[in-house]
């Protein structure tokens, strides 16, 4: 099994606030679409609350969550890192979708990182982890301009973990 981070961070690293995104570039929503359908999704919480369409279509959803009483329809309820891990057959690409809380304890063991960089800086609470050029190659990049967003300039990144 393998685990991927899906992300989308602004110039300073931020990813939301007050439990929604920063904001909304269609290309972007169509990416994350195209790249996770078919596959797991693994999501804190809070990001699943904060969707608009819950569970995503065409993806199995898997929540973490410390509250056994919580049980959302048509997900599976995971209760640690581990747990969630367990629950993604041995041969797949699992795919974390976020938060940051979720993103910070899963980037040490993700495999790839597609990681969408937003050039502008945002007012955010919540934030991704820097990434390390020792630890990450970077195997693609594609620049785009959003016209529709007042020239929002960014990038779509492929990482890859480097070999130790
Ligand atoms: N820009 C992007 O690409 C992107 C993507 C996704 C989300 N976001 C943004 O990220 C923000 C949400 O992030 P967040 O850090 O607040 O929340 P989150 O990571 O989505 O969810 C946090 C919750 O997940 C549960 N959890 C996390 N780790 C756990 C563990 N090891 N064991 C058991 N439960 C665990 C806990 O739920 P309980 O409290 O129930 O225990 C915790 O309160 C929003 O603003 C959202 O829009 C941005």
């Amino acid at each position: 099994m393998s685990i991927s981070i899906i992300v989308a961070v602004a110039e300073n690293n931020a990813i939301g606030k007050d439990n929604d995104l920063l904001w909304h570039i269609s290309d972007d929503l169509k990416r994350f679409k195209k790249i996770t359908s078919g596959h797991k999704i693994i999501m804190g919480k809070n990001t699943f609350l904060s969707l608009p369409v819950r569970p995503l279509p065409n993806r199995t959803s898997i929540v973490i969550t410390d509250k056994p009483s919580d049980n959302y329809e048509g997900c599976i309820m995971a209760y640690s890192i581990e747990d969630a891990i367990a629950k993604c057959e041995k041969d797949e690409e699992c795919f974390i979708i976020g938060g940051g809380s979720v993103y910070r304890q899963f980037l040490p063991f993700a495999d790839k990182l597609y990681l969408t960089k937003v050039d502008r800086t945002y007012e955010a609470d919540i934030f991704f982890p820097a990434i390390s050029e020792e630890e990450w190659e970077l195997i693609e990049k594609e620049d785009h301009i959003d016209h529709q967003n007042n020239s929002l300039h960014f990038s779509f990144l492929t990482y890859i973990r480097k070999k130790s």
